[in-house]
């Protein structure tokens, strides 16, 4: 059973936290590493599949094969899963799904985002005590790993004890307290004074948050815990910057770190638009550089890699996945989804593929299939296509019709104009103006 008294903890952060690194940090000396907020609903409409070519475990969205959480044997005993949710019997069904592949669960009280908290998440959760300790109890009374909860303060320190001590009482192995008010930003500082007062209060591991505008090497994470009275402490933006930040021996200079990451993100078949986003957040002012402006034109993770000299060890790996039967992010078949209702049926004489739009496949706007199309439609005078957008469970189909045919595709995507554009696709492939074989060597079409 894990446990949460004096760690160094990577912090849970939206797309910075995936796997390559929640390794790289685990390397440097992290203790425990937390997984981006993974929404609930989205888990559960997820498929566990294990990856005998990565030796990693997937699970991946159902609707459009996209991976929405992938570990492996490496991190198991120090992953941590974080949780946004504002339902104990949905964060249930969650957590028993994942418990054996991951370390702890954690459950976000702290956002202060529009998105969750109009879904009743993050920090909406601390204005309903007794919904967040309906979901802390549930877990935790039936999970068999530990569960933690990460929160903001409160503007009054009495109020900010009591919801912590009623939040403990629930039996969860610690708690995460991010030192700022939600009104707050990172501008501010952090109330360490606060932090102090609960750790005292509480007789769990208190774990300390938001120091890193304080943090420039590794002995300052030893200064946050002392001024903090915490028993340990979580870095989010500090490890995001320069995640060798966790090393006792000192920080690394920033292209060993780049390097390090970018050899996780080809050996794990990391997408290439979050892998350019970390990359992005470790690079910040340097993206004005000539290296930093080239960086911003690449693509693909072989064109990221080659940046570090990393082109042929991405490339030979990726050649390597390919022969040993690693199909891409979109080899899961999108499940049935329910029934369609009257209004928005699907007419019979529509051509349909299983044909997902792939963003990254597009190195300039005018090769996407929207723009394609509507080249080729014009210089054959077939008129303009016409998309008519359907949406259900926030996902969209879009069926186009052209010169008195129709067609769409069978995937789902997640946004109107991904839809349109795999519309699109299935018609050039349909007029025989883009290859069938194009589309499934670029991963395309199932
Ligand atoms: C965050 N933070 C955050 N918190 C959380 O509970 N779940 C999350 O998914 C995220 N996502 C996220 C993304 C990014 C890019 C940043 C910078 C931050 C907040 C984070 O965990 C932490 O509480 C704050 O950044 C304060 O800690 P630092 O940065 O001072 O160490």
């Amino acid at each position: 059973m894990m446990n949460y008294s004096h760690k160094v903890i990577l912090a849970p952060m939206v797309r910075i936290g995936t796997l390559p690194m929640r390794l790289l940090a685990l390397d440097y000396g992290a203790d425990i590493v937390y997984s981006e907020e993974l929404i609930d609903w989205k888990l559960l409409r997820s498929l566990r599949v294990e990856n005998d070519v990565l030796g990693t475990v997937d699970y991946i969205d159902q609707t459009d094969g996209t991976i929405i959480f992938r570990t492996c044997p490496r991190e198991q005993k120090q992953v941590v899963l974080q949780m946004g949710t504002c339902c104990a019997e949905r964060a249930l069904k969650v957590a028993k799904m994942v418990e054996n592949d991951v370390a702890g669960i954690d459950v976000n009280m702290g956002c202060p985002k529009k998105f969750s908290v109009d879904g009743g998440m993050g920090v909406a959760l601390l204005s309903q005590p007794e919904k967040a300790h309906n979901i802390l109890s549930t877990l935790v009374n039936s999970v068999s790993v530990p569960v933690t909860c990460k929160i903001r303060i409160f503007p009054d320190l009495e109020a900010t004890l009591k919801l912590c001590r009623k939040l403990a009482s629930t039996g969860i192995a610690a708690i995460a307290v991010h030192g700022r008010t939600r009104d707050e930003r990172p501008q501010h500082a952090n109330h360490n004074d606060v932090l102090q007062a609960i750790s005292q209060g509480l007789d769990i591991p208190v774990i300390a948050n938001g120091g890193s505008k304080e943090m420039e090497c590794y002995e300052d994470i030893a200064r946050f815990r002392g001024e903090t009275g915490c028993s340990s402490v979580m870095l989010a933006r500090a490890a995001e910057w320069n995640c060798s930040i966790f090393r006792p021996e000192g920080k690394l200079p920033l292209d060993d770190v780049i390097k390090a990451y970018l050899k996780y993100a080809v050996d794990y078949d990391n997408a290439p638009a979050n892998t350019k986003y970390c990359v992005q957040n470790m690079l910040r002012e340097l993206q004005e550089t000539p290296r930093g402006k080239k960086f911003l034109e690449s693509q693909t993770l072989e064109q990221i890699c080659a940046i570090w000299d990393m082109g042929d060890y991405c490339r030979e790996k990726q050649l390597e996945y390919k022969v040993r039967g690693l199909r891409g992010r979109r080899e899961v078949i999108p499940a049935s989804l329910s029934p369609p209702t009257k209004k928005c049926r699907l007419d019979e004489d529509i051509v349909e593929l299983q044909c997902a739009f792939l963003r990254s496949v597009y190195a300039n706007d005018v090769d996407l299939p929207k723009s394609k199309l509507l080249i080729w439609a014009r210089k054959n005078g077939l008129g303009q296509p016409r998309y008519d957008t359907q949406q259900r469970d926030k996902l969209f189909k879009s069926v186009l019709t052209l010169n008195g045919s129709k067609y769409s595709s069978s995937c789902w995507e997640k946004n109107k104009r991904w839809a349109e554009q795999g519309a699109a696709l299935v018609c050039l492939c349909s007029l025989g103006v883009v290859s069938m074989e194009t589309l499934i060597q670029n991963g395309s079409l199932r």
